[in-house]
């Protein structure tokens, strides 16, 4: 049985940034849910994936420096680890990953045009397709069997879960493995950020309920890695329950007995985590009014679909923010999706006109704060709603 744990109102489509302030603009109702059966948490409303993927989508991975460290020791990592024939990639972006490969030895999927022509244009054999049954067995016509299949922040943004595994198992030969990895539904709940939900983010993983679905699949996780990107996510290392050639390490149990201890299986936890994403709510509009109360200046870093959830959530809007800088040339000049803030290109000057900047890409903190020294080092304060709203 689903049950309902937060509603977070009325949202924009989160990565549609738009030339022109449009007052009109398609909405959707964000509520979160929990499977008491399967322990799955996700969103109720689901927007088709041609709207959502289309080719213009503005996300690029390689875009931070964090990104691409963490993709290429991921390469040098599977290369020494399992030195696979053939990689496929499910959701290849802009080829942060693939790029570390042989040109001969992956291949991409990717249904974003603008994206998958980055990687084409580079040399990378790359699929302009959703990944679902018809994708996968086109592949499997041509390349037989592939030895590792990867996908980084993807698979939970597929409705259909039951055809992205069948899809998966059909070309994973039978010692092949399967890497996975997505936001940590238990760094979510811990750091309170309700903004990892939005149309795009359908679920949040636990490893309790990956656990469930892949069961279906005669698939078992053999290793969980803990990772710092997007706020905390787990890295899982997947094969057929058959393959007994790899054997099933103690951070698995370690990782499920840490959700279990937290109550990830439970529903009261989830109520609880609803009523503290609205306590943040109201502490943050709090915060934001003070500032202005003083005349005082606030900009926002990193224009992430993230922020979008928190801005249209908290209806914090122009009266609060002046401007979103951000490196992504896709969403420079354009607007922050159902709000009248314009993204500006990232330029230092900015940076130090401003008297505190709200934190959107807060999972970025530690590169972000490295880079704005100048900014710290003259009393310019920032303000983060993770764990819970403050000024730092
Ligand atoms: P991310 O947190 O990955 O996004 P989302 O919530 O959309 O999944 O995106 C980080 C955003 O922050 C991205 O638009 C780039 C921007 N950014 C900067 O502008 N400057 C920086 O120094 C960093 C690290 C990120």
């Amino acid at each position: 049985m689903k049950k309902f744990f937060l509603d977070l109102g009325s949202q924009p489509l989160a990565n549609n940034y738009l030339h022109k302030f449009n007052n009109n603009q398609v909405r959707y109702n964000l509520k979160l849910y929990f499977d008491t059966k399967t322990k799955l948490v996700s969103i109720s409303k689901r927007i088709p994936s041609k709207i959502m993927f289309n080719n213009r989508y503005p996300y690029r991975s390689s875009i931070s420096k964090t990104m691409t460290h963490s993709f290429k020791k991921l390469s040098n990592d599977i290369k020494k680890k399992f030195n696979p024939k053939f990689l496929l990639e499910i959701g290849s972006n802009d080829g942060v990953l693939l790029k570390n490969f042989d040109k001969n030895k992956v291949i991409g999927v990717e249904p974003c045009r603008n994206l998958a022509n980055i990687t084409s244009k580079l040399g990378y054999k790359t699929y302009n397709k959703f990944w679902n049954l018809q994708t996968s067995k086109k592949i499997k016509k041509k390349y037989k069997q592939i030895d590792l299949v990867y996908s980084a922040n993807t698979i939970t943004h597929i409705s259909n879960l039951k055809e992205v595994f069948k899809a998966i198992t059909n070309v994973l030969s039978d010692e092949g493995i399967l890497i996975i990895e997505d936001p940590s539904l238990l760094d979510c709940l811990k750091k309170n950020s309700y903004d990892q939900f939005y149309n795009e983010h359908i679920y949040v993983f636990s490893s309790i309920a990956l656990r469930n679905i892949l069961n279906k699949f005669n698939l078992e996780i053999f290793d969980i890695k803990r990772l710092d990107i997007h706020g905390g996510s787990l890295r899982y290392f997947i094969k057929r329950k058959k393959n007994k050639l790899l054997k099933i390490k103690q951070t698995v149990s370690e990782q499920i007995k840490k959700e279990i201890f937290f109550g990830l299986n439970k529903f009261r936890v989830y109520k609880k985590f609803g009523e503290n994403s609205l306590k943040s709510k109201n502490r943050l509009i709090k915060i934001f009014s003070k500032i202005k109360d003083k005349n005082k200046t606030i900009i926002g870093y990193g224009a992430t679909a993230k922020a979008t959830t928190i801005l249209n959530y908290c209806k914090i809007g122009a009266n609060f923010i002046d401007y979103f800088v951000d490196t992504t040339p896709d969403k420079q000049n354009k607007y922050m999706p159902g709000s009248k803030i314009k993204i500006l290109k990232y330029h230092n000057k900015l940076i130090n006109k401003t008297d505190y900047i709200f934190l959107g890409a807060w999972n970025f903190k530690k590169e972000i704060f490295n880079k704005e020294k100048k900014f710290l080092n003259r009393g310019g304060k920032f303000i983060t709603h993770i764990p819970i709203p403050k000024i730092i």
